[in-house]
């Protein structure tokens, strides 16, 4: 999917994301969130700066305050206007949140430096993955952590039901025409790198 074509996504399902996910999760992703849910037990506290690229609604910052933990700064990136009204609705006023519309892929702007980066579900809309983790790593201070969740190949029965809406949804035309059209998203896996 072009990236127009993912704005579009996200501008009309903003209003009912939050509910599709929480159903999405309690069947395909309660691995993946409970190591999201460990990884930010472990590693925040009140010093933390955390920069969230695709922060959409912001369901990682409601999960950090629905687990009580503490942090410094959080900067959640998104280049959807209507995702980001939901995520801004949920967090007004509060000093140390802070959202800004713009292009993930494109992180020039950014001269600051992070103690976390958090990227949940995002990668399948990114024409080149490891480009983008490569840079958007490089915003991380020393001992810095990233935590990614990211769609991989799926076990065989979901793939039979689930590539057809998958490849639809997820695949970049880039990546499309790299697998020649073969479909290799779908389980749901958490994965911890750095
Ligand atoms: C599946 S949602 C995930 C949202 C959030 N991370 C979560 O776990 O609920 C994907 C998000 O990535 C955003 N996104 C995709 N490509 C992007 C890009 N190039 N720049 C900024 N945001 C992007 C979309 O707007 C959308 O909000």
């Amino acid at each position: 999917m072009s990236k127009s074509g993912v704005k579009r996504l996200y501008a009309v399902s903003a209003t009912v994301y939050d509910a599709l996910v929480k159903v999405w999760n309690a069947f395909f992703a309660t691995e993946a969130e409970d190591e999201l849910s460990n990884f930010l037990m472990e590693n925040l506290d009140e010093t933390r700066i955390i920069l969230e690229v695709g922060c959409g609604t912001a369901r990682n910052l409601e999960k950090i305050y629905s687990l009580n933990l503490k942090f410094k700064k959080y900067l959640g990136m998104d280049f959807s206007p209507r995702m980001l009204r939901v995520a801004r609705r949920k967090f007004l006023d509060n000093p140390a949140v802070e959202f800004e519309e713009g292009d993930i892929t494109i992180l020039d702007s950014i001269v600051e430096r992070f103690d976390i980066i958090l990227c949940t579900w995002v990668l399948s809309h990114i024409e080149s993955p490891s480009a983008f983790v490569n840079r958007a790593q490089s915003l991380l201070k020393q001992d810095g952590k990233f935590f990614l969740i990211l769609f991989t190949r799926p076990r065989w029965y979901l793939n039979f039901w689930l590539s057809p809406i998958a490849t639809y949804l997820f695949s970049t035309n880039a990546g499309r025409r790299r697998r020649g059209e073969e479909i290799q998203q779908c389980e749901i896996k958490a994965q911890l790198c750095m």
